[in-house]
């Protein structure tokens, strides 16, 4: 598998990296940019590096937002991605309301993954009859999840549509989540993961050891696109590597 690792000392020194990335894409594009965005403590710590540093030289009004998985819960609840995002980058940085596209945690989840599902639809470029983001943010689980594939729901990676319905194996809470198919239609997916409980999850996967396979992120493979992972020096202690 080919993919670009790269491993910092600490978590700001990541989140440069990504904001550098960031706006490296959005400027080589002349329309939108449509950028899917993760929950989780990682991408947290990013978002608001992002609001720090780097609030006026990314072009934010060309980014559409959308988002890889949702927890089925009203938009004001502390379990919704939406709001983690909205309170520590959207609210921060100046873009219009229309390049905002949330999944509603708080409808039927049924319907809702239809109704987001023509949402990518209508303002999603198709690649090979499946949509194809410009940036797929993605957080990695101790159980090897990503989005909101987990282990017990593999067959989310290869599901035919463009959202499906899922569940968290512990608490049974409802998820609603992008699937395998579009992750790996991206021409960028971003690993970010950071702490020492990781380790030995990101060292089976990237050396592709063979239990790696019972883990959803294993099968993040762009068919066209770049696979780009960013570590902190936690989450990469059992690797060899060099520091950036
Ligand atoms: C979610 C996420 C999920 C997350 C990972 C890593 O909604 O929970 O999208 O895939 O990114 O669980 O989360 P941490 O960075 O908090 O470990």
């Amino acid at each position: 598998m080919n993919y670009d690792l790269k491993i910092f000392y600490n978590l700001d020194d990541l989140s440069k990296q990504f904001a550098e990335l960031l706006k490296k894409e959005v400027n080589s594009v002349k329309d939108k940019f449509n950028f899917v965005l993760s929950g989780g403590s990682t991408p947290k710590h990013i978002f608001k590096y992002l609001s720090a540093h780097y609030q006026n030289n990314i072009q934010w009004n060309k980014i559409n937002f959308f988002w890889g998985d949702e927890r089925c819960v009203p938009p004001d609840n502390d379990d919704s991605n939406y709001k983690m995002a909205f309170e520590n980058l959207l609210s921060n940085i100046n873009i219009p309301e229309r390049n905002v596209f949330r999944i509603l945690g708080e409808v039927d989840p049924i319907e809702e993954t239809k109704r987001y599902s023509e949402v990518i639809i209508k303002n999603v470029k198709y690649d090979k009859s499946v949509p194809s983001f410009d940036l797929v943010m993605l957080g990695l689980g101790e159980d090897g999840h990503t989005a909101s594939i987990f282990p017990h729901q593999l067959q989310l990676i290869n599901d035919d549509k463009i959202y499906s319905i899922a569940s968290h194996p512990v608490t049974g809470q409802q998820r609603i989540t992008i699937t395998g198919q579009v992750i790996n239609n991206a021409r960028n997916i971003v690993f970010i993961v950071s702490g020492k409980r990781k380790s030995e999850i990101v060292a089976d996967i990237l050396t592709n050891k063979i239990e790696s396979k019972k883990y959803p992120a294993h099968f993040v493979k762009p068919i066209n696109g770049k696979l780009i992972w960013l570590l902190d020096q936690n989450a990469a202690s059992l690797l060899k590597g060099n520091y950036n």
